[in-house]
């Protein structure tokens, strides 16, 4: 009996022993893990950025700060004292509509010195809320702290006719962003929005087809806004008509979707910011079938179903008739960048 009794205490304790053994390794492991998981504000990085630095503290407090902001948690007082601001932007993602303009600001929200303004302003594109002057354009932006920056993505800019001279006479030395993809799928893209809308209203519309060919010439139809937007290099030479090329940064849309981090990497260099965006922001989701954000070890999430549609089958041979038509363009637009492309 009493040998019985002391068996079952024997298995008791090993029991309890494996558990507590189990628990240390799996703290042990945990804490590898977190440490691999660093959040992106790390606060013992002196975070050089040329010669000036950026703020730690401003670094620290983004989130949370923004959060309270959003939530009306904040006084206007309150928010003096943490020297938050509404800047305009020092960087623009001007376009390209269906480049991945989208997916480029929020990517580049991962960053703890950028700050985006969620919505597309259209202060530029649009006479209306120009008339309304650069102090409304400047209560659309969020609030930052000094050493940040604000970013906003407004796609029409880049093809509106106005709008490199009224962004040159707000700020002549700005950071131009331009994400591009291969143009006849960015056309596809740009088709394929607009379907939808209209299939949303239960209307019906033209096949892609009949819209990208001129049916009484066989040829590309460039009245077609979709196949006119993917002239690259037409719009871009507007532009070069008031800031020189270094002000531009060209992204690649198509490395952006399947490879985020290697262009994200060159925008951050091209700001001049720190390289704070890591493959620890950055996982690939299958169900979605894109990368989605993480931006600590609790928030992360995915870009809105709309982004990343399923184009419509196309008639090859016009997609070919495209791909033709575009490619002199393209070659001058590699030209006048220095980005090349492997675009047929
Ligand atoms: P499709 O819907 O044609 O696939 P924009 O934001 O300028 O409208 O661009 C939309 C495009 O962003 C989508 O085009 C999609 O391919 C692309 N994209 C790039 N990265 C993405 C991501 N991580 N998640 C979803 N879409 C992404």
């Amino acid at each position: 009996m009493l040998f019985k009794q002391q068996a079952l205490l024997r298995q008791k304790l090993l029991v309890l022993g494996s558990l507590a053994i189990g628990s240390v390794l799996y703290l042990v492991a945990r804490v590898g893990t977190l440490d691999r998981l660093q959040p992106i504000c790390h606060i013992e990085h002196r975070l050089v950025r040329g010669p000036e630095q950026i703020h730690l503290r401003s670094l620290q407090f983004k989130r949370g700060l923004l959060l309270e902001l959003r939530r009306g948690n904040g006084t206007k007082e309150q928010l003096g004292l943490q020297r938050l601001v509404q800047q305009l932007p020092q960087a623009i993602i001007i376009g390209v509509r269906k480049g991945g303009t989208r997916a480029l600001l929020e990517m580049l929200n991962l960053h703890p010195a950028v700050v985006k303004a969620s919505q597309e302003i259209h202060f530029f594109d649009n006479d209306k809320n120009y008339a309304r002057g650069i102090e409304w354009y400047r209560s659309k932006m969020p609030f930052s702290f000094p050493h940040q920056i604000t970013i906003e993505k407004s796609p029409a800019y880049f093809i509106t006719e106005e709008v490199p001279e009224r962004i040159f006479k707000m700020n002549s030395s700005i950071k131009l962003l331009i994400i591009v993809r291969e143009p006849t799928t960015r056309a596809v893209s740009d088709y394929t929005q607009v379907l939808e809308g209209k299939e949303r209203k239960n209307k019906t519309y033209h096949k892609f087809e009949k819209l990208a060919i001129d049916s009484s010439t066989c040829e590309v139809n460039t009245k077609y806004k979709a196949v006119r937007t993917s002239i690259y290099t037409k719009h871009l030479e507007r532009w070069l008509k008031f800031f020189p090329v270094e002000q531009f940064h060209i992204v690649d849309g198509d490395r952006l979707i399947t490879d985020p981090l290697s262009e994200l990497t060159l925008v951050e260099q091209f700001l001049n910011l720190p390289p704070r965006i890591s493959h620890f922001n950055l996982y690939f989701n299958a169900t979605r079938g894109f990368y989605c954000l993480r931006f600590n070890i609790v928030f992360s999430k995915c870009l809105a179903g709309s982004k990343g549609r399923t184009h419509p089958e196309v008639d090859p041979s016009v997609l070919t008739k495209l791909q033709r038509f575009f490619h002199p363009f393209n070659q001058k637009f590699y030209q006048i960048t220095g980005r090349t492309f492997t675009w047929p």
